[in-house]
């Protein structure tokens, strides 16, 4: 993984940059000298969001231990976190601490800040360099002698890097699979993020989930509260008023990785906290009183992969008593959404408060998927309905109690889910992973995407389409488009993360067609590319002669699937470069299917 630096020459060439994506400084303020200090502020903000990102750039190659680059940025990531169980603090903090900062957390949140920032920054990236090249003893002498930090709060930081890296050198991973194939036994270790926890070294071992029993622990509340009130102030702000429903997509390994954020997320806009019983298990709810909550219960539809399913029941059965607890309170209707929305529902169809009390689905049971990507893949829909239709038919499956109060794992419930939905004007996910992001992966479209074009039709109207990374320190909430724009550039885009996939021959160019393919997946789920990203994604990879020659000679077949998914891209209106344009990548698919077909 690398930061994703040297792209801000890129960035500032990008010729639509200024009308499309990034705020132009100049346009509409050049009379308030405020403002434009305001918008060139912002900008910057956003170079650096994207320089800062860390970005994989190649693909992991079992058995092979990470390079020393990769080391030094992943070991920047690992110390931007207090880690009190190895006695260690932010690195960033300690560094802010010595040099006579204070309110180090709010100076990450305030634009004006930026040089400090980048002043903390530079001293941090340095002193981890300096480690990676004369260890621990150093790194902590330099810190001291160039921003006074007391040694004895950087060692524990430096000793706790010093193991990682070396765990990170060393890889038994190939040793392991030869023991796993012997049938011989595998040291087990939990499955999560490096930078989340780095006790997930060494890779290699036989990776164990969770207790669901355990979930959500103390920690994923604590962040879930922060994130989940970042994510309402943000809606407020584009809104004035807070959404009536929201829908949230949780997967079992993100809540595996994260003990259960998302998890917490739903409790937490739901208006309760988990209660630990005499085993110290999380299956009671507290209802948090309005007053200390200041804020409406949210209506939260819970989407729930097949993995989550099978891995926490125990999660299920909390989450839908959640809802029911809050659905039988006795709260006005604009305090409390998901009484208003359920006695609604049972006013105007009629039928039992257990049946509209529904909120958790997923698909039937032994079964897996939205299939919505796979339709995607094979163009194989007409309208955005389609899709949402079939990202329904496959989680309409209510895990929830019947009227008898029965647990009833899975019974189809299409009505109720279309209801649930049709109360919803926000959806969102939490990114577990700087490593997985949503173009690098069909399934977040296929998710996030899926649902959010069903409530599009249900609520008629477009959701507002959320997303959050809860690795960063601090959590930041953006908007599909700004993900979206923010991976482009920090990815697809970005010749440090092609050049390292490319490295990988035939199979690079594949990853990047996939990158094509999932941005693709978001303009048919969720209309949420700008044109611009496809018309310098034909720029850089086809319209390039150079790169186009190296592409094709990798893998031809990957070339032409891009091509005629950028003219699809076309037919279906998500884009309309000039005629010109068109004109050449129609040419090159012919190009390349005589090539492919022998003919040439
Ligand atoms: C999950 O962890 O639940 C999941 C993983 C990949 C795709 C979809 C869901
Ligand atoms: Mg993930």
């Amino acid at each position: 993984m690398v930061v994703a630096d040297t792209i801000h020459s890129k960035i500032v060439n990008m010729p639509d940059i200024q009308t499309n994506q990034l705020m132009d400084p100049r346009a509409e303020s050049r009379a308030d000298p405020l403002e434009r200090d305001r918008r060139v502020l912002d900008l910057y903000e956003q170079l650096l969001e994207i320089e800062q990102r860390l970005i994989p750039t190649g693909l992991h190659v079992f058995g092979r231990a990470s390079e020393l680059s990769e080391k030094a940025d992943l070991l920047r990531m690992v110390a931007s976190f207090d880690r009190p169980e190895h006695g260690a603090r932010a690195l960033p903090k300690l560094v802010a601490e010595a040099l006579g900062i204070d309110r180090y957390d709010a100076l990450l949140q305030e634009a004006s800040a930026s040089e400090t920032r980048d002043l903390i920054d530079s001293i941090v990236s340095e002193a981890v360099r300096q480690f990676c090249e004369d260890g621990a003893d150093a790194a902590v002498k330099w810190l001291n002698s160039r921003a006074g930090v007391d040694c004895e709060k950087s060692l524990p930081v430096f000793l706790l890097l010093a193991n990682i890296a070396e765990q990170l050198d060393s890889n038994h991973e190939i040793e392991s699979l030869m023991r796993a194939l012997r049938g011989e036994y595998i040291t087990p270790g939990p499955g999560a993020d490096i930078v989340q926890n780095p006790s997930v070294l060494p890779t290699g071992r036989n990776t164990h989930a969770i207790n669901p029993y355990a979930v959500p622990s103390q920690m994923a509340f604590a962040r879930a509260q922060g994130t989940a009130d970042a994510l309402l102030r943000r809606y407020f702000e584009e809104h004035g008023r807070y959404p009536r429903a929201m829908a949230l997509v949780l997967w079992g390994l993100d809540n595996i990785k994260t003990q259960g954020e998302g998890v917490a997320q739903a409790l937490h806009l739901l208006g309760v906290r988990p209660v630990r019983d005499a085993l110290n298990r999380a299956t009671e709810i507290e209802v948090i009183p309005l007053d200390e909550l200041k804020r409406p219960r949210i209506d939260v539809v819970m989407t729930v992969s097949g993995i989550f399913r099978d891995l926490f029941a125990p999660t299920m059965a909390l989450l839908d008593k959640a809802v029911r607890r809050v659905a039988a309170l006795d709260e006005p209707f604009d305090m409390n959404y998901v009484r208003r929305n359920v006695l609604e529902k049972i006013e105007v169809d009629g039928g039992e408060f257990d049946d509209a009390v529904a909120r958790v689905f997923s698909n039937a049971p032994g079964n897996y998927g939205t299939n919505v990507n796979f339709m995607v893949m094979q163009s194989a829909w007409e309208t955005g309905d389609t899709l949402g239709d079939l990202f329904v038919t496959r989680k309409c499956f209510a895990y929830t109690r019947d009227s008898k109060g029965r647990t009833i794992e899975g019974r189809e419930a299409r009505d109720l889910m279309d209801h649930a939905l049709s109360r919803v004007e926000a959806t969102y996910q939490n990114i577990d992973s700087f490593e997985v992001g949503i173009t690098d992966v069909d399934h977040y479209f296929e998710y996030l995407g899926g649902i959010s074009k069903a409530v599009e039709k249900r609520a008629q109207a477009r959701p507002a389409i959320y997303l959050s990374d809860s690795l960063s320190p601090q959590t930041k909430i953006r908007s599909l488009e700004e993900t979206i724009r923010l991976e482009t550039r920090a990815k697809t885009l970005n010749p440090k993360w092609y050049e390292g996939m490319l490295k990988h021959g035939f199979r690079g160019v594949a990853e990047i067609e996939n990158h094509v393919f999932n941005t693709f997946g978001w303009s048919a789920t969720a209309d949420a590319v700008d044109p611009w990203i496809y018309t310098d994604i034909a720029k850089t990879f086809l319209l390039d002669s150079t790169m186009f020659n190296r592409l094709q000679e990798l893998n031809p077949y990957s070339v032409r699937s891009l091509t005629q998914r950028l003219l699809e891209a076309h037919d279906r209106g998500y884009w309309n470069p000039d005629e010109e344009i068109l004109e050449k990548l129609r040419d090159l698919v012919d190009n390349l299917e005589d090539q492919l077909e022998g003919v040439v």
